[in-house]
């Protein structure tokens, strides 16, 4: 069992910081214990990568594997060099059109990382994030900042710090309040660390923008189990993000898909189920018609016009119909544009791949 901590909540605005709580932050970080803090992305459970042991109560608290390796947070492009080595290129081009974002390069680690943070792997994965906290709390502690996202061990990434607190909460000392999160999906992570650029994770950097400068980048979407160990898989467990409730996908036109649903959602109805439909919102009105008073819960993410809008609402939807005690979650899928491609991969892993596609094949 992790230590015991009361965990306080310190409220902070990213636009006028209090030197006083970030330098209270930074000094937890310092003497090895955890800090969780938010990111552009989600937020981050943070501890010193350079400290074994603070790199242990990270795996600790969030009851994680230790063959899933972390990130390694900086708060300036030229600390880089401090945690990884043989730089390519390409890195210094991506550093410059991405950084600080949701960017994370795979290069070989320097051996001053703690090797625990790549779970035994030569390699280590590093980004700057784009939120003045986390670069404040990095800058403040002196330090890289280790940070896996702050949630227990397979479920849905925090975009609030309620959602830490909720997984959390006794688990770590301090959670650095900045508001929901405003991407709310991981960092896009690109390996680089072999003869060929590979996106092993898509995420806040879209892949359209990420070809414009490795053309050659290879895709490589892989579900793993854990059994499958480190070198395999790191960060491609087929089961994460999962909700309580079973979960389907359903995947196909809007016409199709909303028929689909409705009929599922009738169909377990009457089976005695209750049942969460996972939509946007321009599904609404149509489901409803389809549905009349039948009493199901939907949760509208974003519009399908605006993907940015449900990468930053699903994982506060999904936690939000798990507390409503559904039994089962019915999710539409969505087109693998900009952001879409990392919220179907997050909705694939949510269903622990089953994925229903309806219509015509
Ligand atoms: O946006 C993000 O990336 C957030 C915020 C907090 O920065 N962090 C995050 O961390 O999503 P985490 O631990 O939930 O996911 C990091 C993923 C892991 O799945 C891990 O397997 C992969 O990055 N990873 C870390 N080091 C790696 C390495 N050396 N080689 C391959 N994959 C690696
Ligand atoms: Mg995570």
């Amino acid at each position: 069992m992790p230590e015991f901590f009361t965990t306080r909540i310190v409220h902070l605005d990213p636009q006028a910081l209090s030197p006083e709580a970030v330098n209270d932050a930074a000094t937890l970080i310092r003497e090895g214990q955890l800090v969780a803090f938010p990111t552009e992305t989600v937020y981050g459970l943070g501890g010193n990568a350079l400290d074994e042991k603070a790199v242990s109560k990270i795996f600790a608290a969030k009851g994680r594997p230790a063959t899933d390796p972390l990130i390694v947070h900086i708060e300036s492009w030229d600390r880089l060099t401090e945690v990884a080595l043989e730089i390519p290129r390409i890195a210094d081009d991506l550093v410059e059109k991405f950084w600080p974002g949701p960017l994370t390069m795979v290069l070989p680690r320097q051996s001053r990382v703690a090797p625990g943070v790549s779970a035994g792997l030569p390699t280590v994965a590093v980004r700057m994030p784009a939120h003045p906290i986390a670069l404040a709390l990095i800058k403040a502690a002196g330090v890289p900042i280790a940070a896996p996202s702050a949630n227990r061990f397979a479920h849905s990434s925090p975009t609030t710090a309620q959602h830490v607190l909720d997984d959390l909460s006794g688990r770590i000392p301090l959670i650095l309040d900045g508001g929901p999160t405003q991407i709310g999906l991981e960092s896009t992570i690109v390996d680089l660390s072999g003869p060929r650029p590979r996106l092993l994770r898509p995420g806040g950097v879209p892949l359209e923008a990420l070809v414009q400068l490795i053309p050659d980048l290879e895709v490589v979407t892989r579900y793993a189990k854990v059994e499958d160990g480190p070198v395999i898989a790191p960060g491609m467990l087929l089961k994460h993000y999962a909700p309580r409730a079973e979960f389907n996908l359903f995947e196909g036109n809007d016409d199709d898909v909303r028929a689909a649903l409705a009929e599922e959602a009738l169909r377990l109805r009457a089976e005695g189920k209750r049942v969460g439909l996972l939509i946007a919102e321009e599904d609404r009105v149509p489901l409803r018609a389809k549905l009349g008073d039948a009493p199901i819960t939907m949760i509208a993410v974003g519009s399908l016009a605006d993907l940015d809008s449900v990468a930053h609402g699903l994982f506060a939807a999904l936690r939000a119909l798990d507390d409503s005690d559904v039994d089962v979650i019915l999710s539409r899928g969505y087109p693998p544009l900009g952001l879409g491609l990392a919220i179907g991969d997050r909705l694939v892993r949510a269903a622990e791949g089953r994925v229903n596609h309806v219509g015509r094949t």
